[in-house]
């Protein structure tokens, strides 16, 4: 940095501006030692993928760049999964979109609206690794050939760590992958072509999820995402509204996702897993860890305060600290 040349007619006005400039440097620096003393016990792997903490964004939840950014520190979260992406542009659902559902849970039928992947390259990605984001994208597609095609329109980019694989959207008639073992095996095994690690995401709406997961860690997923939205309905009795069929995601979720991952880590011991569902408190992140997963991502609680995932964070932190214990620990603990 280019010095500042002393102004001769101030120097007592040079001199305080030079130590208010150091106190402030000192007070980052010690921030930032603060931080990481914080978000130690925090960190996580999930497959191969190493995660400096176990809360993350969810899909759809926290746009598709750096649109979070202006409520807390994206390159603080262990990563921001940004919603789903097809290799081309898609307008989603006619409105209305959304819906509140009792205890703060919500229906939604957005329908993936997203401008694609090469739209994504250029505008929103730049923007999410200028603010230090770790970056897992999503694909889906409505075919293999078209989670090939998004999956291969991510090969080689730099700064996308993982791929998750959206086999479980709701709100896509007639293309719910994750309702078959074999069409998850074939959508998985298509999105090998982006060359990074894939983390199936799978629908709770299933008999046996165990089953899914096992077709999807077949095809080479490495990590299972659990889960994504409960089919649901809400009708208005008034009849002002039109009744909106949807995704249920929030509160109403959250025993679902536990369950979700509690049975597919007891399947799977080896499989990273990442649970996700009503979570909006540090607790709420304890219990899907115990349940087995390995990380956590923060959904519906951040419509109602963009700073949730951070203060899920750093809750998660403070639970741990008191008990002197880390998120490695935690994992699982329900089981053993
Ligand atoms: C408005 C909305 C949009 C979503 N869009 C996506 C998406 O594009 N891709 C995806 O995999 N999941 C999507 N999801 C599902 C979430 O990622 C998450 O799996 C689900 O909402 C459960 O977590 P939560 O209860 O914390 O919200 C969406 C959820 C909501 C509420």
């Amino acid at each position: 940095m280019q010095a500042i040349p002393e102004d001769p007619r101030h120097p007592a006005r040079d001199r305080a501006r030079d130590r208010a400039r150091d106190r402030a440097r000192d007070r980052d620096r010690t921030r930032d030692r603060t931080r990481a003393r914080d978000l130690a016990p925090l960190a996580t792997s999930v497959g191969t993928v190493r995660l400096a903490s176990a809360v993350m964004t969810a899909s759809g939840t926290a746009g598709h760049g750096a649109e979070l950014g202006a409520y807390g520190a994206l390159g603080e979260l262990g990563a921001v999964v940004v919603k789903s992406l097809a290799a081309h542009p898609w307008p989603g659902n006619a409105g209305p979109r959304v819906r509140a559902a009792p205890g703060g849970s919500m229906l939604n039928r957005v329908g993936l609206q997203g401008p694609g992947v090469g739209h994504w390259l250029d505008h929103d990605l730049p923007a999410l690794l200028a603010q230090g984001a770790t970056v897992v994208a999503s694909i889906w597609g409505r075919t293999p050939e078209e989670f090939g095609a998004a999956a291969g329109a991510l090969a080689g980019v730099a700064g996308v760590v993982a791929l998750e694989v959206n086999v479980s959207c709701p709100n896509l008639a007639g293309h719910m992958f994750a309702h078959s073992p074999s069409a998850t095996a074939d959508a998985v095994a298509a999105a090998a072509a982006a060359g990074v690690p894939r983390w199936a995401k799978l629908s709770p709406n299933v008999a046996d999820i165990c089953e899914i997961a096992g077709a999807a860690l077949g095809a080479g997923a490495v990590g299972l995402t659990l889960v994504n939205t409960l089919l649901g309905m809400a009708i208005d009795v008034t009849g002002h509204r039109k009744p909106l069929a949807g995704g249920l995601s929030g509160p109403a979720l959250h025993p679902v996702a536990v369950r979700a991952v509690h049975d597919c880590r007891r399947a799977f011991p080896e499989a990273g897993i990442v649970g996700v569902g009503g979570v909006s408190s540090g607790v709420d992140a304890v219990e899907l860890l115990m349940a087995g997963a390995d990380a956590v991502q923060v959904g519906t609680a951040t419509f109602a305060d963009p700073r949730s995932p951070w203060k899920v964070q750093d809750e998660l932190s403070r639970w741990c600290r008191r008990r002197g214990t880390t998120v490695q620990e935690v994992i699982g603990a329900a089981l053993r």
